[in-house]
């Protein structure tokens, strides 16, 4: 059994996990600093990678006590090297790397964005299932919306050494899917981040109540773009001034800190729910049509969906029902396993490992690490 301790400090979580076999979560340890962002509205770098620094010696620890081993017993350290934030990578990689040589043990640097791919693979692989390739892979985040075409690469020995390779077919143009979530959430005072709050609000109001036009690009099919409906939820304010009064009302809630989706919907008039079906409606509209025009237009069997936003149930569910209206079938990680843990990133490590990929000291943070090759007609 090979035991590698995965280690996660990309953006505003400081995660270490150890995954046996790239399949098997001995422990998953996160810690996140929502709290500390949240009167920001969104990550502070600064204030991220000074909180990564506190954090980091003890979430490892934890993980490692967690697994029932001691830091000895690790066969390979595996560290994001980005794509992230330069200083908070920074941190994960620098202690990754001590970890690893201190121990004599292999080093290895895994994509944060395949780490977010080996999240739906672990979850399929607990469910008993394994996704068949090629496949197409979407990447929905606070920070990514990031659609890439995977396929099996040479014969992975068991599932969690199965080699992958991606090609990036399409991406956002402007803002992440998640990001859009939790501008509208400010606006709306929703509080931060705003996509579980969106998410259990939308179920009460009426999806069709709001018309948001279609986004027009020229260009690849697969591209997103929503800072128009962002605009548009903008401009359906201003015309809506006698929304002003429920908003500061929220506010005021929020800066009490209760934050509760009950709290919050009983500060909410019907028009304001609608308003919010209709903005998740639209979004989730978006990322499923073109997910899965390029998955028919790419012969795929299935279609992955990871990253924070895949935890949202609108989503999951138009996705199930698509996927499988198209013979299909799509797959998504667990709720922990969809926002940002550094499982992920051991078993993305694994095949790595697997693969005789090795890291040293020269290792580096790249804050734009690209996954995979550009499609070249996209
Ligand atoms: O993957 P993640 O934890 O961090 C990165 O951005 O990398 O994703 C966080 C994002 C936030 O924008 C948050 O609003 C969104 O995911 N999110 C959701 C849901 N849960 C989290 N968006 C929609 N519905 C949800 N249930
Ligand atoms: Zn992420």
């Amino acid at each position: 059994m090979t035991r590698i301790l995965g280690i996660e400090s990309s953006c505003d979580e400081t995660a270490a996990a150890i995954v046996a076999d790239g399949v098997e979560i001995l422990s998953s340890v996160v810690a996140s600093q929502v709290e500390i962002h949240r009167k920001y509205g969104g990550v502070v770098p600064e204030l991220a990678s000074r909180e990564h620094l506190r954090q980091i010696v003890p979430v490892v620890r934890e993980a490692v006590a967690q697994a029932g081993m001691a830091l000895e017993d690790v066969d390979a350290v595996g560290v994001t090297q980005g794509p992230g934030l330069v200083g908070s990578l920074l941190v994960g990689l620098t202690y990754g790397k001590v970890v690893a040589l201190a121990l004599g043990k292999p080093l290895i640097a895994v994509n944060h964005l395949e780490g977010h791919v080996h999240a739906v693979l672990l979850e399929a692989h607990i469910a008993g299932r394994t996704p068949k390739l090629p496949g197409v892979c979407l990447i929905v985040s606070g920070g990514h919306t990031l659609l890439y075409r995977v396929e099996a690469r040479g014969a992975g020995t068991s599932n969690g050494a199965r080699q992958f390779s991606y090609v990036r077919i399409g991406g956002t143009r402007d803002d992440a899917a998640g990001e859009a979530y939790d501008k509208v959430a400010r606006m709306l005072a929703l509080g931060y981040p705003g996509g579980p709050v969106i998410d259990k609000l939308a179920v009460h109001g009426n999806a069709l109540a709001v018309r948001f036009g279609e986004p027009k690009m020229k260009g690849n099919l697969y591209d997103f773009s929503f800072s128009g409906i962002k605009t548009a939820v903008l401009y359906y304010l201003r015309k809506h001034p006698e929304l002003q009064a429920e908003i500061d009302a929220r506010d005021e809630v929020l800066a009490s800190g209760e934050r509760s989706a009950d709290a919050l919907r009983g500060l909410s008039s019907q028009t304001t729910l609608d308003l919010v079906a209709s903005f998740q409606h639209a979004v989730v509209g978006n990322l499923v049509a073109r997910t899965l025009a390029a998955a028919e237009n790419f012969n795929t069997e299935s279609v992955l969906v990871s990253g924070g936003v895949a935890a949202n149930r609108e989503l999951r569910a138009r996705f199930e029902l698509e996927s499988a209206k198209r013979g299909l079938e799509a797959f998504f990680p667990s709720r922990a396993l969809s926002t940002d843990n550094a499982a992920m990133i051991a078993a993305a490590a694994y095949s790595k490992f697997v693969a005789g990929e090795r890291a040293d000291a020269s290792l580096n943070a790249t804050p734009n690490f690209p996954l995979g090759a550009a499609a070249r007609d996209a």
